[in-house]
């Protein structure tokens, strides 16, 4: 059967660049849209034209210099906005308009202060706009996961019949749990009649650290677009990583067998190391998939199966994300095993009388330490005797 391919929509330079501190300028935008490119994303999203005179000067750079990728530009339902993305992305080989209003109760009441009837009819006039100026228009009902479901079918079909190819779907506070977002993009599947002429995106945010979960559990439901970050940069607690996205659908692949995606995992690595720095956005160590802990094993037990062998302890091998090789951290918990690898690593075959001696001046030094280098174990190497 042929395979269904998942589009990867990265927002990085725009609901990423939204993130407290990570605002960014044309140059290093640009720098990560390239490598973006190269990462192999389907969509990038630029940025959001109308917010700054920068932020559109990013989105027309980028629309310049990018080939492969489309390049897709923000904008809220006003005739404004929609003119200035344009205007952005006319130079692009493949543009897109995204287009948004919100459509939650709570969001239509107190912020957009409409009713129903006239967030419809600006819904329709802006994707209809955006439609004269671009024919690839992307439409998403802002907190879409708290919009009462037969208002947001009858917006879709009607955002749809204006000429909107993509409809996403939002979890704009990141309020959903897996199995309801799921069920979500089931039933707009079932319950908007011409679904079939658009792809159905989806969009989640981490504040309830569902947001990878949320997009998986979407594919599985009709979800063909994931809209994520590298490193799951983004508003409060940030959107669904990338990284995270991709590698659960390449280590699982008995999971989700029946879909492929075009990113080459390989530069993962390379690209959360860049967005990372230009965006002065530190990872976790822990973090999923590119955390400097992601591939480093200090418990014994551990190190002792990687050594004979890897999948004991390791579901990915570091090279599929870009990555050398696994680190063994050596430390309090590591065992002889270990100690031995390493020497042989470095050329040096110890016997077990050897290890018996270097044995307790290491733990004594890893008690005092957190980690002890190849440096301090070739001394302790060489101070046994036998050895020099
Ligand atoms: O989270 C959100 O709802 C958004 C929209 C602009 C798609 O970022
Ligand atoms: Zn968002």
């Amino acid at each position: 059967m042929a395979k269904q391919k998942i589009m990867f929509f990265d927002t990085t330079l725009r609901d990423g660049e939204q993130s407290p501190g990570a605002s960014m300028n044309v140059e290093k935008k640009a720098r990560i849209a390239r490598q973006l490119e190269k990462l192999g994303v389907d969509v990038i999203e630029a940025g959001f034209p109308i917010a700054s005179p920068g932020d559109f000067q990013a989105v027309k750079e980028i629309s310049g210099i990018i080939e492969k990728s489309e390049v897709c530009a923000l904008a809220r339902s006003l005739p404004k906005d929609i003119q200035s993305a344009a205007k952005a992305v006319e130079g692009a080989k493949k543009p897109r308009i995204h287009v948004f209003l919100a459509t939650s109760p709570i969001h239509m009441q107190f912020k957009l202060c409409k009713s129903k009837g006239e967030v419809v009819k600006q819904a329709v006039d802006s994707v209809k706009l955006a439609r004269q100026y671009c024919n690839n228009v992307e439409f998403s009902p802002e907190d879409a996961s708290r919009t009462e479901k037969e208002f947001l079918f009858d917006i879709i079909e009607r955002a749809i019949d204006a000429g909107a190819s993509t409809i996403n779907i939002p979890d704009t506070v990141g309020y959903a749990m897996p199995a309801e977002y799921g069920a979500l993009i089931r039933k707009v599947r079932e319950r908007v009649p011409n679904i079939e002429n658009a792809v159905i995106s989806c969009h989640c945010h981490n504040d309830l650290g569902l947001a990878v979960a949320n997009s998986l559990e979407a594919v599985k439901n009709g979800a063909r677009q994931v809209e994520c970050t590298i490193n799951g940069i983004g508003e409060r607690a940030g959107n669904a990583a990338l990284e995270e996205i991709v590698m659960a659908l390449q280590t699982r692949k008995d999971f989700f067998q029946e879909f492929e995606h075009s990113i080459n995992t390989r530069e993962i690595i390379n690209s959360s190391r860049m967005v990372s720095e230009l965006s002065g956005l530190f990872v976790q160590r822990n973090k999923a998939i590119v955390g400097k802990n992601a591939f480093a094993h200090s418990a014994g037990i551990h190190q002792d199966g990687l050594i004979k062998k890897k999948s004991t302890y390791e579901i990915i091998s570091p090279q599929e994300i870009g990555l050398e090789e696994t680190e063994l951290v050596l430390g309090k918990h590591s065992g002889k095993h270990a100690i031995k690898n390493r020497l042989e690593s470095f050329g040096i075959k110890i016997t077990e009388q050897e290890a018996e001696a270097i044995f307790p001046k290491f733990k004594a030094m890893a008690d005092e330490k957190k980690e002890v280098s190849n440096e301090e174990l070739l001394a302790l190497a060489k101070g046994i005797k036998s050895l020099i």
